[in-house]
């Protein structure tokens, strides 16, 4: 793991120093790990980055692609692309700024000389703003995913330009996008099956963050639309939520205060996300211990904090996981990925050197054994 064998060579120092105007010097220990690199056509398990050391612990044998989403880490371009994995960028605008095709223009250049300067090998559109059908926005949204794959498909060879959805295409969070439009004029698209709970607009009690069925159900409305799903890559939390209950009873239903979300009564914002080494180094702890909803196919747990209030944890694990990883497999998905890959515990504790392992199998499980439902 980590250090100069990996392929970096330069001091911080020396690169900001060649970083100057145009393409900065390549920072890795052979000038071929600067290449793009462009991919395997196998399956992808695409894995969401926020920042820090935590890319040194991942099981970098299952990786294809990297979204970048902490601060630029050459060590880690260097590292991705001796492993043949991708690094792309995030991608991020407001709206109201695309919708001038010379302003769109303008933006997609300045992402395409970023990548370039840093090596990269894509970039990840990550643009979960509200949008109107048929509105400026809607039109430009779509030309923007269109004009940004084709200047990155003709300026970096190989290159892979991806953009993040919601679990479903029903308007959910107010994003009522053109789906068919924008799958087509991309690479994929980067389904959050995640947050699924984001609009409660039944009962406001706490829930699973990713049930096993609504998140099938949201894939199924893509492909109904006449997405192909070699062009949808599921992605799984590797957090949860924690929720502080009103009243929770003996059958487990945690009633939560209403928060509303993007016009509706009740949200998962009544919770705090929590990542899941975190949630495993408290659940040994909990009156509960972990239990399995079936209906959901999710596990959960309860606590009392120290002001006495009980709490209901909802998250994944590689039980859940496996299973959604299933139907990637079956229903003929481009791949999988998870937000994010840093909530792991990578410790060197034996314990947690053991969840993380079973997270990271779990994506892949479905590739090398047959897992029957
Ligand atoms: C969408 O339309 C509604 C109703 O016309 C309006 O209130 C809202 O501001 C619009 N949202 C956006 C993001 O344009
Ligand atoms: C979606 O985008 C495609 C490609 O630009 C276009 O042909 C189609 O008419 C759009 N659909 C809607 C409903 O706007
Ligand atoms: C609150 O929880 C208690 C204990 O399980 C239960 O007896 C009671 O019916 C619940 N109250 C409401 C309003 O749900
Ligand atoms: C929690 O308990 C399980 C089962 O008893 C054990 O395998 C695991 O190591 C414990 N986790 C921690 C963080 O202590």
């Amino acid at each position: 793991m980590g250090g100069p064998r990996d392929g970096w060579l330069l001091p911080l120092g020396l690169l900001q120093l060649l970083g100057g105007a145009g393409a900065a010097a390549c920072p890795c220990r052979e000038p071929r790990l600067c290449r793009p690199v462009t991919g395997t056509g196998g399956p992808e398990v695409f894995v969401f980055d926020v920042g820090k050391n935590a890319w040194k612990s991942y099981d970098w044998s299952k990786i294809t692609t990297v979204a970048a989403f902490g601060k630029y880490d050459p060590e880690l371009m260097c590292h991705a692309h001796s492993k043949g994995a991708r690094v792309v960028l995030k991608g991020d605008v407001p709206l109201k700024e695309i919708v001038d095709p010379a302003k769109r223009t303008a933006w997609i250049s300045q992402q395409v000389d970023l990548a370039k300067k840093q090596y990269m090998d894509g970039i990840n559109i990550d643009i979960e703003q509200e949008v109107n059908e048929t509105s400026p926005e809607y039109y430009a949204l779509t030309e923007l995913v269109k004009e940004t794959t084709d200047a990155f498909h003709r300026e970096i060879p190989g290159s892979q330009v991806t953009f993040d959805v919601a679990w479903s295409p029903a308007c959910i969070d107010k994003r009522c996008y053109n789906y068919t439009g924008i799958a087509d004029a991309c690479d994929f698209l980067f389904v959050m099956s995640y947050d699924e709970q984001s609009q409660i607009w039944t009962d406001c009690v706490a829930k699973a963050n990713a049930p096993y069925l609504q998140t099938l159900i949201g894939y199924e409305e893509y492909i109904t639309m006449g997405i192909d799903p070699k062009k949808l890559v599921m992605g799984v939390p590797w957090y949860g939520y924690d929720y502080v209950c009103l009243n929770l009873s003996e059958d487990h239903v945690c009633s939560l205060s209403k928060i509303p979300f993007r016009g509706a009564p009740c949200s998962d914002a009544a919770g705090r996300q929590v990542p899941y080494g975190a949630i495993m180094k408290q659940v040994n702890s909990s009156i509960s211990g972990v239990l399995w909803n079936e209906v959901q196919k999710s596990p959960f747990y309860e606590y009392k904090d120290s002001l006495g209030q009980f709490h209901q944890v909802w998250f994944d694990d590689p039980r859940s996981i496996s299973l959604k990883a299933a139907y990637v497999k079956n229903r003929g998905l481009r791949g999988i990925g998870m937000w994010n890959g840093n909530s792991l515990d990578y410790s060197r504790e034996a314990a947690a050197e053991q969840q993380t392992e079973a997270m990271w199998q779990a994506l892949t499980l479905y590739w090398e054994t047959n897992i029957k439902q």
